[in-house]
């Protein structure tokens, strides 16, 4: 029985939690001759490192930091890839590139029944994460405020959508601005609050939330961040973002595999790994 390969590129790529996720997926369908495995490659080596896995048969492979723009030049990006100016899942047998974070994003708001459509949706920050949820949030026809440390990458983000996507809709505001706009939904798409900085929040301190907020958090380390915290503090709800990292990864397993993952499993042990991994 030959092995089916996937895996994960990044620079350092060691503490991912992907592996863990599609191989406690592979357990529980049975699928033992499919593996995936976590494959550090330099960013200077790129080309030459992406090499290994098309040579040794990878059916596929996700990419992250610091890889997923660069990529673009070495597969050919589709639609959302290109949208969203980054790739983080690769099919080799066809080297399309796709983008699976504003789907697992937009699949998870909605398995936490929060309403996207016609919805004024705040994102915080202006990196990679928040284009490609900009891009989820505007495709699925929700109006969109982007609040940034520095003004003129926000801009930036949305003159790219523009460019990339002919999405237009999206505005740049001040934290405070945004506040009296008012917004059903606040996605935090920065990296503040992340471990080990956990005391630090993008909200400013005081500064109130609109009624019935919901706060969706991508750092999911911690598990409660002080966003997360701030916003049910002030009686907004809080989800975390494990659910998009599960949700991600699954549209990637289905590519590859042509078989829906369960989904409820692989954000358990997602769960399970962050929670045995603060004990130590
Ligand atoms: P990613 O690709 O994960 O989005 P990134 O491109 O490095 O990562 O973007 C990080 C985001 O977090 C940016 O919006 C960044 O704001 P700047 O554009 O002003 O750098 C934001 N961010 C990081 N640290 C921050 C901090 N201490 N305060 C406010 N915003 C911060």
């Amino acid at each position: 029985m030959t092995t089916k390969r996937v895996g994960v590129i990044g620079f350092p790529v060691e503490h991912s939690l992907s592996p863990i996720m599609h191989n406690a997926a592979f357990a529980a369908l049975n699928m033992s001759d499919w593996h995936y495995d976590a494959m550090s490659i330099p960013p200077d080596i790129l080309r030459l490192g992406l090499r290994e896995p098309k040579n040794h048969g990878y059916i596929g492979i996700n990419v992250t930091v610091p890889h997923k723009e660069a990529i673009m030049e070495y597969v050919q990006p589709d639609e959302k890839a290109r949208a969203i100016g980054a790739v983080n899942t690769v099919d080799f047998r066809t080297n399309i590139g796709t983008n699976t974070d504003a789907d697992g994003l937009i699949n998870d708001l909605r398995a936490n029944q929060v309403r996207i459509r016609g919805q004024r949706v705040l994102v915080l920050g202006a990196g990679g994460a928040a284009r490609a949820a900009v891009y989820g949030l505007l495709r699925a026809g929700a109006d969109v405020a982007i609040v940034n440390r520095t003004k003129s990458r926000a801009d930036k983000l949305v003159a790219q959508l523009r460019a990339s996507a002919r999405l237009d809709g999206a505005a740049v505001m001040t934290l405070d601005q945004a506040a009296d706009w008012g917004m059903s939904l606040i996605i935090n798409c920065t990296s503040v609050g992340l471990h080990p900085h956990i005391e630090q929040s993008p909200w400013i301190h005081g500064l109130p939330f609109p009624e019935g907020v919901t706060v969706y958090d991508m750092v999911y380390r911690p598990a409660n961040t002080a966003l997360m915290q701030q916003c049910v503090a002030h009686g907004g709800r809080a989800i975390g973002g494990l659910g998009m990292l599960a949700r991600q990864g699954a549209i990637a397993f289905e590519l590859w595999t042509g078989v829906q993952p369960p989904i409820d499993l692989m954000l358990r042990v997602l769960q399970e790994t962050l929670e045995t991994a603060n004990e130590d």
